[in-house]
């Protein structure tokens, strides 16, 4: 039997007493009860708590366009924003080889756009592309989201002037809803392969969709695992009503915990940089999920030690506000031994013989340590190692802890009302149809 990602708390004792959080878990499997039965708020948008068993009968078509893509071209470009490109941006990274420019054996790149509309990023993309043989998977729930919609008819362009309408249309597939947004219009005009976005299920929950499962298998690694590992996830979260046992529930509830006694941000930390998307995914996932009617922890991020060196200087000591979770993982693949050196100009031979993981795990003890010295509560989620199958279960746990934590704070956790204030006003500068009034204010305010 695999084993399972879990949670330790001992990094919050001196801050919480474990009756406390055990007594709050007890209280709030009720809301888990609400979750899982749909009788919430945002119940229309709980497709996510069943994908890992849904999702299944579609793994084979996913894998079969997965191959078609790789075989027509070397390397495939994932169109979209927020939820619509984080979670497969958190896998790939965190599987993929850290120089994989600098790798022998050809492997298929994956190069993401339409999260920016950054004019140098998408000019140097394009000079880039220049000497690719490329595909490109677009990814919009709603189909109208600006920048992956730019983004997307300039690669359109690009292709299509490069290799023919008819080539394009081979090598562009779409994701998005089944029937509304300009991108399903699009892609039924062209003949796009196209995968479906469930209406039930909101962006930053979709990893398990063809949205991350798409780009994942372009990449090359294994959906199958993936959602083993999501569905593995399933039975000890969702399915399991034991509040001392469910490493869900006692997150959330130790989260908010520590947010009523003062601590109102969470920095994710990882000791592994393949990790930086997979803290980027879980900013969004509870940044958008909690942050709203002047509510919520705000969710941060770092990559230690490099960030030891920064923010650490921060965390010991600035303002009382915060608490950590750790990412923390069990095993290195990696075998690297610090070797012995009869001089020992470095003073590094305390550390000959020793393995580099065992050295970053004594940072990361130490940290903890230190932290919890300094007044920083910290949260530690165990992974038995990085693969597809554990960053399935991780990904899956982090969506129902979000879930409950959302209930907790007694907020929606699955709208985003506020991400259409800056859209309105771009849309007003840029004399979008219909916003002419609004532009017009705005234009006078900006005098
Ligand atoms: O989580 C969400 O719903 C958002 O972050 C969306 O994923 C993001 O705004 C992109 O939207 P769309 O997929 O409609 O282009």
């Amino acid at each position: 039997m695999k084993e399972t990602i879990s949670i330790s708390l001992k990094g919050i004792e001196n801050f919480l007493s474990l009756e406390e959080i055990a007594a709050h878990s007890k209280a709030s499997v009720r809301l888990l009860e609400q979750l899982v039965a749909g009788t919430g708020p945002g119940s229309d948008f709980l497709g996510w708590l069943r994908l890992p068993e849904t999702i299944t009968g579609q793994l084979g078509r996913i894998e079969k366009v997965a191959k078609h893509l790789r075989s027509v071209s070397d390397t495939t470009v994932v169109v979209g924003i927020g939820g619509s490109y984080l979670g497969a941006r958190a896998v790939t990274e965190a599987l993929s080889h850290s120089f994989p420019a600098l790798q022998k054996e050809k492997k298929h790149k994956i190069i993401y756009a339409g999260h920016n509309i950054c004019e140098e990023y998408m000019g140097e993309l394009l000079e880039v592309l220049e000497k690719c043989n490329y595909s490109v998977v677009v990814i919009s729930k709603s189909g109208t989201t600006t920048e992956p919609a730019i983004a997307f008819r300039l690669l359109k362009n690009h292709m299509e002037s490069r290799c023919g309408k008819s080539v394009a249309a081979d090598r562009i597939v779409a994701i998005t809803d089944a029937s509304k947004g300009a991108l399903r219009s699009l892609a039924d005009l062209n003949g796009y392969e196209t995968f479906e976005i469930p209406d039930d299920v909101g962006g930053r929950f979709s990893v398990l969709t063809p949205v991350g499962l798409l780009p994942i298998a372009v990449a090359g690694f294994d959906i199958k695992e993936f959602t083993e590992g999501a569905k593995s996830a399933a039975s000890i979260t969702r399915d399991n009503k034991d509040p001392q046992t469910n490493p869900a529930l006692i997150y959330a509830v130790t989260r908010n915990l520590l947010l009523q006694a003062g601590k109102n941000i969470e920095v994710l930390v990882n000791f592994n940089p393949k990790l930086h998307y997979m803290a980027e995914w879980w900013k969004q996932l509870y940044g958008e999920s909690e942050g709203k009617e002047g509510k919520g922890i705000f969710p941060a991020s770092v990559d230690f030690t490099t960030d030891l060196h920064s923010l650490g200087q921060y965390i010991q000591e600035g303002q009382r506000i915060l608490f950590e979770t750790v990412l923390s993982v069990k095993s290195t693949p990696e075998k690297i031994k610090i070797p012995f050196e009869k001089d020992d100009q470095d003073q590094l031979n305390y550390l000959a013989g020793k393995q580099l993981g065992e050295i970053n795990k004594s940072a990361e003890t130490g940290t903890i340590l230190a932290h919890n010295e300094g007044g920083v509560p910290v949260i530690s989620i165990n992974i038995p190692a990085l693969n597809a199958f554990y960053l399935g279960q991780l990904m899956y746990f982090f969506e129902v802890a979000c879930g409950i934590s959302g209930y907790l704070l007694d907020v929606n956790p699955f709208d985003q009302p506020g991400v259409e204030a800056y859209k309105k006003n771009m849309f007003a500068l840029l004399n979008k149809p219909g916003y002419e009034e609004a532009g017009k204010k705005l234009k006078e305010k900006l005098k």
